[in-house]
């Protein structure tokens, strides 16, 4: 797996064009990036992290780390994802970012996700989909999940770096994904949600472990 990160995280390095302000996502995937960018010295006018752990590790790699709202549009977004579909609709959060790393993908005009190719899948759902919640809203969440057919888990011990929580959904048959992600967005409570689906990636760079990269487009 560590092959297929390395090689499609050094084919996410053609598309950034140096000098431009970057915006970087969280997770192994994206950490082989992160790596890759400072190794190929390419230079930035800075980043806009999805993270406190990216930030921390592009800071030690002498990368600024600058304010999204000081920064307008972003030209370029790069992220993971842990369960993609051929439409590029995206389940992200396994990590716990998914409220900041939303944030990113709908300032930038350009969403390049990257990922190994066991996170393709025909149908979103099979990884259960994280929802990050305002703490007291918790256990009323899960009701609400319950009633839309999911089993909700609480993330025992999980703060996002926003100081919420974490529910995962496991169960969902995500053929919808577009009204499943505004129905759980309007349960009250609810910070955001890990589907991306109104804001698909524009492109999926995928590697197999022998370090082959495709680029996939999104159906239509
Ligand atoms: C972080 O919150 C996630 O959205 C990550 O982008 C996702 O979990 C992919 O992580 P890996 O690259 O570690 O699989």
């Amino acid at each position: 797996m560590q092959a297929a990160k390395q090689a499609v995280a050094l084919a996410a390095i053609e598309h950034v064009k140096p000098g431009t302000i970057l915006g970087v996502g969280s997770g192994s995937t994206v950490n082989e990036f992160i790596d890759a960018l400072a190794s190929r010295k390419i230079e930035l006018a800075g980043a806009v992290a999805s993270s406190e752990a990216t930030s921390a590790r592009l800071q030690a790699h002498g990368y600024d780390i600058l304010d999204l709202n000081s920064c307008g549009s972003l030209e370029l977004y790069i992220d993971g994802a842990d369960e993609a579909n051929p439409e590029l609709q995206l389940i992200k959060g396994g990590g716990g970012a998914l409220t900041r790393e939303k944030i990113i993908a709908a300032a930038s005009q350009h969403f390049i996700c990257i990922a190994d190719d066991s996170k393709l899948v025909k149908v979103l759902g099979e990884f259960s989909l994280p929802v990050e919640v305002i703490p007291m809203a918790r256990s009323y969440v899960a009701r609400e999940i319950v009633k839309l057919g999911a089993d909700p888990e609480y993330r025992e011990g999980k703060r996002t770096d926003n100081g919420n929580e974490i529910i995962d959904c496991h169960g969902f048959s995500i053929d919808d994904p577009l009204t499943l992600e505004s129905t759980i967005n309007n349960i009250t409570g609810v910070v955001s949600n890990g589907l991306f689906a109104a804001k698909p990636a524009n492109l999926l760079l995928l590697s197999d472990e022998n370090g082959n990269v495709r680029t996939i487009t999104p159906t239509p």
